[in-house]
């Protein structure tokens, strides 16, 4: 067993961390308050290779592994979760999923250009009544012959207005439940494809989150991912890579919050010496240290196993409930530390504290996780 991280990871490490430094950290507390998209930074991600990092370089990506993924997932997170976001859907679920599973035609038409960063995709998975019990699709792609049509609402899609390209998953064959579900490949300025408005949120406020309206959309059939009714197996393979980007945000997002702390505690003094010198603060420092230790762990043991081919199902699951469980308690505590002037935006902490939040609820809610890991160790 080799805890070693090599030369290219190193490399890949910093490059994210300088990238979060200079372009990541300058306007992150203003683009959190006003909401507004990091579309300049986004733009630089990809020409850099950060969208699609996993991608074949064949199909204009990276060619990176998983590992790479991960420790580049920390670094952006560690300073802008809002960005992070964009990158992990765009690489987990638009990129992975098509690589994987699409035909020649629609990895040189749609992932190439996606890879590349030129431009990003949307997954639309929940909807309002499904969330999630996602089997209980309501849109419905009714089969046409030579296409499908659309209709329905997607609810709380990520890059909602900034995607070009959609992965949608729709009902086909109603009677057949999860079997019946197809997903589609959809370009956003379709005919019919309404963009709601954008969601206000607790946290990762310069992501942009919108419901996604479609009325009678026309999607030829060659847009279809896999067979008649791989839908749902396609979106569960997905969220598989995907939730361990997300534990890899929570791993970030914790991890800038603890680099925060240690290094205020050593600046703040009270009762004539510097906090960091009290055994209180001490102790909050020695728990979040050992919980972002063991986060990392398990976020490289799942990308570990997801590059040698093997399942990675559970690991993946229980490297996100514990990462965001981590990155919840550690953002906490780390306003905490700063005590009062934790709770003001100029010190960051309570940014990450709100950020941590939804790394417990999107690809899969905590309880979610628990669902998939217990149904496996019973298994
Ligand atoms: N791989 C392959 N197939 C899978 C699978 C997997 N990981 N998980 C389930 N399936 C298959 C099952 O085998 C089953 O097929 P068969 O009938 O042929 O056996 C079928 O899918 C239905 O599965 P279940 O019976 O297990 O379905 P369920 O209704 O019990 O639900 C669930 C299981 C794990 C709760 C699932 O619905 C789920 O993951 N829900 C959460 C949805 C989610 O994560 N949404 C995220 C949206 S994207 C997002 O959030 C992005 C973002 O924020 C940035
Ligand atoms: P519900 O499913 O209604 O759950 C409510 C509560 O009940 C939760 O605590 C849940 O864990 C619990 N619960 C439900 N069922 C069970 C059960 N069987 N056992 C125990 N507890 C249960 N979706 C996409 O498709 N694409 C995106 O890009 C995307 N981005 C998102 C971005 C943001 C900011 C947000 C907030 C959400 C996003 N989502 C996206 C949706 C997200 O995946 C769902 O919110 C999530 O899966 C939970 O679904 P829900 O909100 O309907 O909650």
């Amino acid at each position: 067993m080799d805890f070693q991280l090599t030369e290219e990871h190193l490399m890949i490490q910093k490059a994210a961390r300088d990238f979060a430094q200079t372009e990541l950290l300058p306007g992150v507390i203003e683009r959190d308050e006003h909401q507004k998209f990091p579309a300049e930074q986004i733009k630089k991600l990809g020409e850099l290779g950060f969208l699609g990092m996993m991608v074949s370089p064949e199909y204009g990506g990276a060619g990176l592994d998983t590992i790479s993924y991960v420790l580049a997932m920390e670094e952006i997170s560690k300073i802008d979760a809002s960005a992070s976001v964009v990158m992990s859907v765009n690489n987990s679920l638009v990129c992975w999923g098509l690589e994987t599973y699409g035909t020649e035609e629609q990895k040189r038409k749609y992932l190439v250009p996606l890879a590349k960063g030129e431009i990003i995709g949307a997954f639309l998975l929940s909807e309002p009544e499904a969330g999630s019990d996602a089997t209980s699709q309501r849109t419905t792609a009714e089969d046409k012959g030579d296409h499908y049509l659309l209709n329905g609402t997607k609810n709380w899609i990520t890059n909602g207005n900034s995607a070009s390209v959609y992965l949608v998953m729709a009902q086909t064959h109603p009677e057949k439940g999860s079997k019946g579900i197809n997903a589609l490949i959809v370009e956003k300025n379709s005919p019919g494809v309404t963009v709601g408005a954008k969601e206000n949120k607790l946290g990762i406020r310069g992501s942009d989150t919108h419901s996604i309206m479609f009325q009678d959309v026309v999607v030829p059939k060659e847009n279809r991912i896999g067979e008649d009714g791989f839908g749902f197996k396609f979106a569960m393979k997905t969220l598989g890579g995907g939730r361990i980007g997300i534990a890899s945000q929570a791993l970030g997002i914790a991890s800038g919050a603890y680099e925060l702390a240690v290094k205020y505690s050593k600046e703040r003094k009270a009762f004539g010496k510097e906090i960091s010198q009290h055994q209180a603060i001490q102790f909050k420092l020695a728990d979040m240290a050992t919980r972002i230790e063991a986060s990392r762990l398990l976020c490289l043991k799942a990308a570990w196993e997801k590059d040698q081919h093997l399942d990675y199902t559970l690991s993946g699951s229980m490297a996100k409930v514990f990462s965001s469980e981590t990155a919840m308690w550690v953002t906490t505590e780390a306003v905490q530390v700063h005590g009062g002037y934790g709770y003001v935006k100029e010190y960051h902490v309570e940014r990450l504290m709100r950020d941590a939040k939804i790394t417990q609820i999107y690809e899969g809610t905590s309880e979610v996780q628990r669902i998939v890991i217990s149904r496996s160790i019973l298994a």
